[in-house]
């Protein structure tokens, strides 16, 4: 979250910039207000979906088992309601999905080495509490379900960029999870009538990622490394590439998915296009935090995938989606979240 000094901001234009500094999502036509349950609403990516919908004047349910989510990432939305739940336990998902119109489906241990040092818990996460919520969304007749899929799903194919219709090649219990999850989506649309869209996330960073586990995006780690005068740490020689996206272009896609025509039973992803190597992004990272701070390198990591970059045409066309925020737009962003979180912790 940026600061924005509005000058003239009680005249015309000006008034309207205060209202919203950054989403152009206002520009569209106004939806009728509607009912979301965002899964793993607490934690990073779900708690800025929660944000922008209450922003539009909808209603938010949020579940959450707090496992990695934080209750206070939703401190500043008191409009939305929470329930603390496992959805991986039926009757959790039952009640949940009660009411509600659409279901945006983040929950889940979002961790390539965690899964590999423990698959069996996050194989809970990441497909029991899916396929339960695939069920009681069937039951309770829901509009549509956008699932939090995942570039890991890739793998090491080599060509580049990734499109959705290119083979799938799991390293991890991770990616595996995900791409079942998203297949049991696909499976739910075409066997019940059930409307689900998979968006493909590519390494999604921005204020409220949490830093505070070896598990964590890689970007909250050197964000806090460089903000605290520490060394970050890069496993193999950095010269791996990333899809790096900003939260607010994902936020921006899903939404979008929500309502876009034919984008049911689809698999897209959303990204921004490009890629950065970890060398690069600690380069760019020093000189927006004005440090000159090496890497400690280490051994690459088990399930590691070397380069990862989104083809986003199906996105645009299916979902009129094109990137609202630049990677280094989102950097300096979430850097400038780093440090008030920083000074004040
Ligand atoms: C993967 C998925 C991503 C998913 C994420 C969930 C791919 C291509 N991407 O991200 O879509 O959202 O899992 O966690 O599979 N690294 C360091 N130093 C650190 C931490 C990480 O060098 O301190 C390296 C990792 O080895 C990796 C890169 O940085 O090469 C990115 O790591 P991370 O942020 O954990 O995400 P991925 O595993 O790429």
């Amino acid at each position: 979250m940026a600061s924005y000094l509005v000058t003239g901001g009680a005249g015309f234009i000006g008034s309207h910039l205060a209202e919203e500094p950054d989403s152009r999502a206002s520009q569209r036509t106004p939806e009728v207000m509607a009912s979301y349950l965002v899964t793993g609403g607490a934690g990073f990516i779900g708690s800025h979906l929660a944000e922008e919908l209450i922003r539009r004047g909808h209603r938010v349910r949020v579940v959450d088992s707090l496992i990695t989510g934080k209750r206070h990432n939703l401190d500043h939305l008191p409009a939305a309601e929470f329930v603390e739940g496992d959805l991986a336990d039926p009757q959790v998902a039952v009640r949940a999905v009660d009411g509600m119109d659409y279901i945006l489906h983040q929950a889940a241990i979002p961790s390539v080495p965690r899964s590999v040092k423990d698959p069996v818990t996050s194989n809970r996460a990441n497909i029991d509490a899916s396929l339960n919520v695939l069920v009681a969304a069937r039951d309770a007749g829901v509009k549509r379900v956008v699932y939090a899929g995942s570039s890991s799903a890739y793998g090491d194919t080599p060509t580049l960029p990734k499109r959705e219709d290119m083979p799938t090649r799991p390293l991890s219990p991770y990616a595996l999870q995900k791409l079942v999850a998203e297949q049991y989506c696909q499976m739910f649309t075409r066997l019940y009538g059930l409307e689900t869209v998979t968006i493909r996330y590519f390494n999604v960073f921005g204020p409220r990622q949490d830093p505070g586990s070896p598990y964590s995006g890689v970007i909250s780690l050197f964000s806090t490394a460089l903000l605290e005068g520490r060394q970050p740490v890069i496993y193999g020689d950095g010269g791996q590439t990333r899809d790096f996206t900003y939260v607010a272009n994902v936020v921006d896609g899903v939404l979008r998915a929500c309502e876009a025509p034919d984008a049911s039973g689809e698999v897209i992803n959303v990204a921004t296009g490009g890629r950065v190597s970890l060398n690069e992004l600690l380069k760019t990272m020093n000189i927006i935090v004005g440090t000159d701070i090496g890497a400690i390198y280490k051994e690459s990591r088990a399930g590691d995938v070397r380069d990862s970059q989104a083809d986003i045409s199906k996105a645009k066309r299916l979902l009129g989606y094109v990137p609202i925020a630049t990677f280094e737009d989102g950097l300096r962003r979430t850097l400038d979240w780093c440090r008030t979180s920083v000074v004040q912790s």
